[in-house]
């Protein structure tokens, strides 16, 4: 396995502390991509009510780690999703980049915008019961895509995750100056273990970065929770 493996009794509470730590600990801009999926929610939702030590938000520029190609106002879009559950409650942030799947070559877009921009400071990352992460599943043709794409279109060519998809790649999370994968719950254990064993068909065992932290709990451990 790639990265260091924190294995915590509340995930979204591990991740909101990282994330307060993070930011306040740099002095500049800080800027977050955010995930999708209902481990997230209950991240941004721990973090929209960190009141012990608030994140200044007027400091944080806002990006999007993968969505599904709705638009921004549908139930299942993941701005909507970090909207509701963090945005809405922290006022104002210095910048917000949904990724938008209402334009056209909206990958090439948010891909030259990422590319762009200083590197993203920490990436927000998930893992699903198949082993994908962002929107990078098993079999599609994002794994594959170019070392100088951060960003591509992506679909899932099994059908278990529902729409088409905008995503980072390898490279892009790779790009980002660190990256934390939220692994919560029992179902998610099969994939976590098959990570852990570096076993390859998982993208998520894919995952590189030079700061790479696996938030994961001991449910979703299992057998093998060291705890
Ligand atoms: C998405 C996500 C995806 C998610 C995992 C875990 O848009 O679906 O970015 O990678 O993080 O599927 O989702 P859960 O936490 O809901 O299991």
């Amino acid at each position: 396995m790639n990265g260091s493996l924190v294995v915590v009794d509340d995930v979204a509470a591990a991740f909101a502390q990282l994330v307060v730590d993070r930011t306040a600990a740099s002095k500049a801009p800080f800027s977050l991509a955010f995930s999708g999926g209902s481990t997230a929610r209950e991240c941004y939702e721990h973090l929209a009510h960190e009141a012990e030590s608030p994140i200044d938000w007027t400091r944080i520029d806002a990006w999007w780690g993968d969505e599904r190609c709705v638009s921004l106002e549908d139930a299942d879009s993941n701005y909507r999703l970090v909207e509701e559950s963090l945005l809405s409650k922290v006022g104002p942030l210095a910048s917000v980049h949904p990724m938008r799947s209402d334009v056209s070559d909206a990958a090439d877009l948010y891909d030259r915008l990422v590319r762009s921009a200083p590197p993203i400071d920490l990436i927000h990352l998930g893992l699903g019961p198949d082993g994908h992460t962002a929107s990078l599943f098993p079999g599609s043709e994002a794994l594959n895509a170019p070392l100088h794409r951060f960003v591509v279109s992506n679909v899932d060519p099994l059908g278990h995750n529902r729409h088409a998809r905008l995503t980072f790649t390898f490279a892009g999370i790779a790009n980002c100056r660190s990256a934390v994968v939220t692994v919560a719950g029992a179902s998610k254990t099969e994939a976590l273990h098959r990570v852990l064993d570096g076993d390859l068909s998982a993208p998520a065992a894919h995952l590189a970065n030079e700061d790479l932290i696996w938030l994961v709990d001991t449910e979703a451990m299992g057998s093998r929770s060291a705890r």
